[in-house]
Order: C-alpha cells, then sequence, then structure tokens
C-alpha cells in the first residue's frame, strides 16, 4: 500500500461522511483518532525493531470501516476487511481483529450491539479469530487503538472511559485488563513504560493528528 493510495481511501471516506449528512465531529474524532493511532504504532514499532511502514498502515487503516459501520448496521471491523481483504491482507487482518485485545472475542450476547445483532458478522469474527495467528503487528495496532482518542495520546483508562461514555456501552472489565497486558508486553518489548516514553518525546505533534495540513494537502 503507498501513501496516495491510503490517504485516497480516507478521503473517500470523508466525503461519505458529508453524503451522509454526519457531522463535522465524527469527521474530526475519526480523523484524529486514526492519523493519531498510526504515529503512535510507528515510534513504538520502530523501537521495537518492527516494520514501521507496515506498523503505519495497519493502524492508519484500522478504522477504514467506521464511517460506513451506522448506516450499513454491521460491525466495522468486518467492514474494513471486507474493504481491503483484495488490496492488503496484513491491514485487512488488522480492521477485522482490532477490537479484541488479544483476540478476546466475547459472548454474542456481550456485544451483540456492537455488531448491530449480525450474528453472520460474530460467526465470520469467531471463526477467523480461532484460525489467525495473531501477530505483533495486529496486537500494535490493538494497542495503538486503545491509546488514541481525537486529541492525541491518552492513558488506557481514560480512552475506554471516553469510549463507554460516547457509545452509551459498558466496556467489560475483561477488556480493560487485556488492553494493560498489550501496553506490558509492548513496555517489555522496546525496553521502557511506553506512558514514559512518550511523555520524554518533545514534539508533541508526534501525537496530535495535523488534521489543517492534511486538509490543506488534499485540497
Ligand atoms: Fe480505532
Amino acid at each position: 500500500m503507498k501513501l496516495g493510495e491510503a490517504h485516497n481511501l480516507i478521503l473517500h471516506e470523508k466525503n461519505l461522511t458529508i453524503k451522509n449528512g454526519q457531522s463535522d465531529n465524527t469527521w474530526y474524532f475519526f480523523h484524529n483518532h486514526i492519523y493519531g493511532a498510526a504515529e503512535i504504532a510507528k515510534v513504538i514499532a520502530d523501537l521495537a525493531q518492527m516494520n514501521t511502514k507496515r506498523a503505519y498502515f495497519c493502524a492508519l487503516l484500522h478504522d477504514i470501516g467506521k464511517i460506513r459501520e451506522q448506516k450499513e448496521q454491521r460491525f466495522h471491523g468486518v467492514i474494513g476487511y471486507e474493504m481491503l481483504k483484495d488490496k492488503d491482507e496484513h491491514i485487512a487482518c488488522a480492521c477485522l481483529v482490532h477490537s479484541f485485545p488479544f483476540n478476546q472475542l466475547e459472548d454474542f450476547t456481550h456485544i451483540q450491539k456492537a455488531l448491530f445483532n449480525k450474528i453472520n458478522d460474530y460467526q465470520m469474527l469467531s471463526d477467523f479469530i480461532n484460525k489467525h495467528p495473531l501477530d505483533d503487528y495486529d496486537l500494535l495496532v490493538q494497542l495503538a487503538d486503545g491509546l488514541a482518542n481525537a486529541y492525541g495520546l491518552v492513558s488506557i483508562e481514560e480512552r475506554v472511559e471516553e469510549y463507554a461514555h460516547r457509545h452509551g456501552i459498558e466496556i467489560p472489565f475483561s477488556m480493560l485488563y487485556a488492553l494493560n497486558e498489550l501496553k506490558k508486553y509492548f513496555d517489555k518489548k522496546i525496553g521502557c513504560d511506553i506512558y514514559t516514553l512518550f511523555s520524554r518525546i518533545k514534539n508533541k505533534n508526534v501525537f496530535i493528528p495535523v488534521l489543517d495540513d492534511f486538509q490543506k494537502a488534499a485540497g
């Protein structure tokens, strides 16, 4: 995947938000969250000696199905997977599993609402998760997703609380626990605490995505 191609896919989603009559806030949150997650994933991947480009793209596009979710009434991870599976298998997989830290798929009755009651999507996810060996890129996207909100990097607790409030749902404790385990996994991999690492980076723009610049670049 090339950067221009990824930007075009995102721009297409921007046009969809306008077409769907969704608020500017929807786009603002979406844009900043994905670019923030991508920057976070890139920094961690670099220190973990992973492929930074792959980490960046997987994180950047992990929510690509989100804008269509309400309208299609389907889980955005599955929509993203379907959008990207023929373009890039790694990114498509990251989309599909990104909401389930360490592939912990809750019972259907617990996540029914998030899946718009689509038992087929649940079955597909469940089968995939059972067969798909999780790799560090999937895990890194899950972590980056759990650390990035519309304003940059926040703690896992802040992110989960905000997410639960915004969507009017309760996040199971097992999810919070799993996200913290993910952070510990990468703390160990890079040899330092991720919160400390990011607090030491002076250029805060590394976390704050550049909406204005992006809009300028996009014309
Ligand atoms: Fe996300």
